[in-house]
């Protein structure tokens, strides 16, 4: 089987999931979407209600603002992957508690190891603290960073503000832009290496 085939079965596997309580809420599960042969796999926190309608994550207002990042940076949702930490959407949009994430871990761990990214975005604290815990985004936002993941091994991180933060605030949004700008060379320096 190749990337997309693997990938896609993982995917119907993740579509069967009852394993936490949020799938008693939301409407439907939301894998992630994208290229299984992507560079750079983008990570979110938890799918909203746009997401938990159609299935498909960023596809809201954050999405709108994602994709006119991506088009900033010429890239398409075709050529990147984007999951979140977790699948399920999580009721009123609160936080995803930790037992959720936890369980929820295994899938996302099972798309890095198929589709091996040379790169992972962080978007928001909530996916920054699962990979990079202890770190502070308002320090580490806009750097990219190698790290040493159990069962995944090494790979390289860039944290960016959650686009939501940045939808109706200004200052944020030009640092998010700002930031997101860095992510060519940064993967130019990754495939360097
Ligand atoms: N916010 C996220 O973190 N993920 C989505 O898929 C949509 C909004």
């Amino acid at each position: 089987m190749n990337k997309k085939q693997t990938l896609e079965k993982l995917q119907k596997k993740m579509l069967a999931c009852k394993k936490c309580q949020l799938r008693n809420s939301c409407h439907q599960v939301v894998p992630g979407a994208g290229s299984a042969v992507a560079k750079i796999m983008f990570i979110g926190e938890g799918p909203g209600a746009k997401e938990d309608e159609l299935g498909k994550p960023f596809v809201g207002a954050s999405g709108k603002f994602l994709d006119e990042m991506l088009a900033i940076i010429k890239l398409k949702r075709g050529d990147i992957y984007i999951a979140n930490i977790v699948k399920c959407r999580p009721p009123s949009n609160r936080d995803p508690l930790p037992e959720e994430k936890e369980i929820c871990w295994n899938w996302l761990e099972q798309q890095i190891k198929i589709i091996r990214p040379k790169l992972i975005v962080t978007l928001g604290r909530h996916s920054m603290e699962s990979f990079l815990p202890g770190q502070k985004i308002s320090e580490c936002h806009g750097k990219a960073l190698r790290r040493e993941i159990p069962n995944l091994g090494k790979q390289v991180f860039f944290t960016l503000y959650h686009p939501a933060a940045a939808l109706y605030n200004g200052s944020m949004r030009e640092i998010l832009i700002k930031d997101f700008k860095k992510i060519p060379k940064v993967l130019e320096l990754v495939e360097k290496k």
